[in-house]
């Protein structure tokens, strides 16, 4: 798995933000929404282009289009306060959702809701900002898998050591990136130091 640490005095800033408790919603889903542009343009770093030919008001010259097949996948719900890097940059991007729940009787992570494009040789962006056990990532993963995309990269906020050593051992052919990679997990499987519940926080429940 190759995993990306972005390092960038604008990450450092607007993950600040989203860090402190005194952060009110606004300011949160704003930050989390810049956030999402760095992450989304190391995450595409690797799309391949196609040769075009334009006129400039000079003369005919060549020039490039990113190639239409990129899909991004939300985890609900907090991967919707990534959503903004993602739609904004890629050029004609699909999307899809998955939400993931514990199974009550076999603590297995299960879906309760699944919408998804066509993903068959797609670049396939994953948005799961707390990768904290990295139980629902793997398991939206898997989900992915089985429509052979072309690739996958996860986009996460903040990574627990934990989550990571997880998605290493099961999905060693995935991209993942993220804003910081952090201490540990509490007895309670929260990051820390973290954020606290992103979904929370971006939504104003408590
Ligand atoms: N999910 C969150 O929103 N926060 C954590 O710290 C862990 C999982």
């Amino acid at each position: 798995m190759e995993l990306i640490e972005i390092s960038h005095p604008l990450k450092d800033h607007y993950l600040s933000i989203l860090r402190n408790k005194d952060t009110d919603f606004d300011t949160f889903r704003i930050s989390a929404s810049k956030l999402s542009y760095l992450l989304a343009v190391e995450a595409t770093k690797h799309l391949s282009l196609k040769n075009i030919e334009i006129q400039t008001p000079l003369v005919t010259t060549s020039a490039y289009e990113v190639e239409n097949n990129s899909v991004a996948i939300s985890v609900l719900r907090a991967g919707l306060g990534l959503v903004d890097g993602v739609k904004d940059l890629i050029p004609n991007v699909s999307f899809g959702y998955i939400g993931v729940q514990r199974n009550e009787e076999t603590a297995e992570p299960e879906n309760y809701y699944e919408k998804l494009p066509e993903l068959n040789d797609k670049n396939v962006f994953i948005l799961e900002p707390m990768l904290a056990t990295g139980g629902s990532l793997s398991f939206a993963i898997e989900t992915v898998k089985k429509y052979n995309p072309k690739n996958i990269h996860a986009l996460t906020v903040i990574a627990a050591p934990e989550g990571i050593e997880l998605i290493k051992e099961k999905h060693p052919d995935i991209t993942l990136i993220t804003a910081s990679i952090d201490e540990k997990l509490n007895e309670n499987w929260y990051i820390v130091p973290g954020l606290g519940d992103m979904g929370d926080r971006l939504f104003g429940t408590t």
